[in-house]
């Protein structure tokens, strides 16, 4: 089925990260307020550049009700211009944002699921058009289709999901481990999708430290220490608090700390949501809007364990922040 895209992303992810990124993301990370860009196609329409624009405004100021607005937009610049990756992605996460804090809405309906078919042939219509690999978009890709493949009880379509997702992690770890493992904790807490998924967390974490971190006591200097002097791009940007996401690092450490409580070890996950608040380094947890989220998460973390695993809803994955929580920089 996705034999026409899929073979190049293979040979890429075999020639390994250090070529990536010299590739793709070998640019020097841009200034503040002009939105990093995907690779993109030689000439743009001016209608996508304005949508783009109108795309990080809705993002960063965590607008959700602005999404019929600002797809409308970018969709109507699809249109003129399909062949445009940066412009199809865009259309893709505003459909993998609708569904993921679909719990932001007053009433659910079943129409919701349309936002993942939706979101995973964005991603692939990117991917066939875009000049260069970007991992990113391979890894959502690939979990929308492993939402797709639970949401039709379609088994060989979530395991094609996660064989993709896999590929993306090898392309870019410190991005993609957090990604796929993010779908994944929605997995019972006792089944061996769940505990390979909590493991990507802390292998995240070794490979952002470049040091292997102490689990029964992550402190937040053996954590994030090496982080002050990192200059390899793509750690950089998967790693830090950036402009694409500006509390990357306190949404991370506040799903981890999620995953641990689910696990049953919630007194080392009072430990990794206390590394989004303690991180050195963290600039930007001041203007984080979720921190009275984390307090409560800290408080509650005992009591929160069968809570956990009985209600995938009460995630950080489920909630009404599951994109917010990264990207978000205006208080509501
Ligand atoms: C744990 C934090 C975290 C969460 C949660 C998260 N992201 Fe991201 N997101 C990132 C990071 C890190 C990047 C990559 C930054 C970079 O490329 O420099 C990124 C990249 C992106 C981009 C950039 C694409 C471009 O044009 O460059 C978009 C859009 C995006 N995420 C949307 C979403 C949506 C939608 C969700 C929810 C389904 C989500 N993210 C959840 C951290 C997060």
């Amino acid at each position: 089925m996705t034999s026409r895209v899929w073979p190049i992303r293979r040979l890429v992810a075999v020639i390994g990260t250090l070529a990536l990124g010299a590739a793709t993301f070998g640019c020097a990370v841009p200034p503040p307020e002009i939105p990093p860009q995907l690779p993109l196609a030689a000439t743009r329409i001016p209608l996508a550049i304005t949508a783009d624009s109108l795309f990080w405004r809705t993002l960063r100021a965590g607008d959700y009700e602005g999404i019929p607005r600002a797809l409308s937009t970018l969709q109507a610049a699809y249109l003129q211009n399909p062949a445009d990756a940066q412009t199809a992605a865009h259309v893709g996460f505003l459909h993998a944002w609708r569904i993921a804090e679909r719990s932001r809405m007053a009433q659910n309906s079943p129409l919701i699921t349309d936002d993942a078919i939706l979101a995973r042939r964005y991603f692939d219509q990117s991917e066939s058009h875009a000049p260069s690999y970007d991992a990113r978009i391979h890894g959502f890709d690939a979990v929308f289709r492993m939402i797709e493949g639970d949401i039709h009880r379609d088994p060989e379509l979530w395991a094609d999901g996660l064989s993709h997702g896999r590929e993306a992690i090898t392309a870019w770890p410190e991005f993609n481990w957090f990604t796929i493992g993010y779908v994944l904790s929605a997995k019972p807490d006792t089944s061996a999708y769940f505990r390979e998924a909590l493991e990507m967390q802390w292998k995240t974490v070794d490979a952002c430290g470049r040091t292997k971190v102490d689990r029964a006591n992550p402190t937040a200097e053996i954590a994030l220490g090496a982080l002050r002097m990192e200059s390899d791009p793509l750690r950089k940007r998967a790693c830090t608090n950036t402009w694409i996401a500006p509390h990357n690092m306190e949404g991370f450490f506040l799903n981890m700390g999620d995953m641990l409580v689910k696990s049953g070890n919630w007194r080392t996950a009072q430990k990794v949501y206390l590394l989004a608040r303690g991180a050195q380094g963290v600039e930007g947890y001041s203007t984080w809007p979720f921190q009275d989220v984390l307090d409560a998460r800290v408080r509650d973390a005992e009591q929160n364990v069968p809570a956990f695993r009985r209600d995938n809803g009460l995630l950080m994955f489920g909630s009404k922040f599951s994109c917010s929580a990264c990207h978000q920089t205006v208080v509501r």
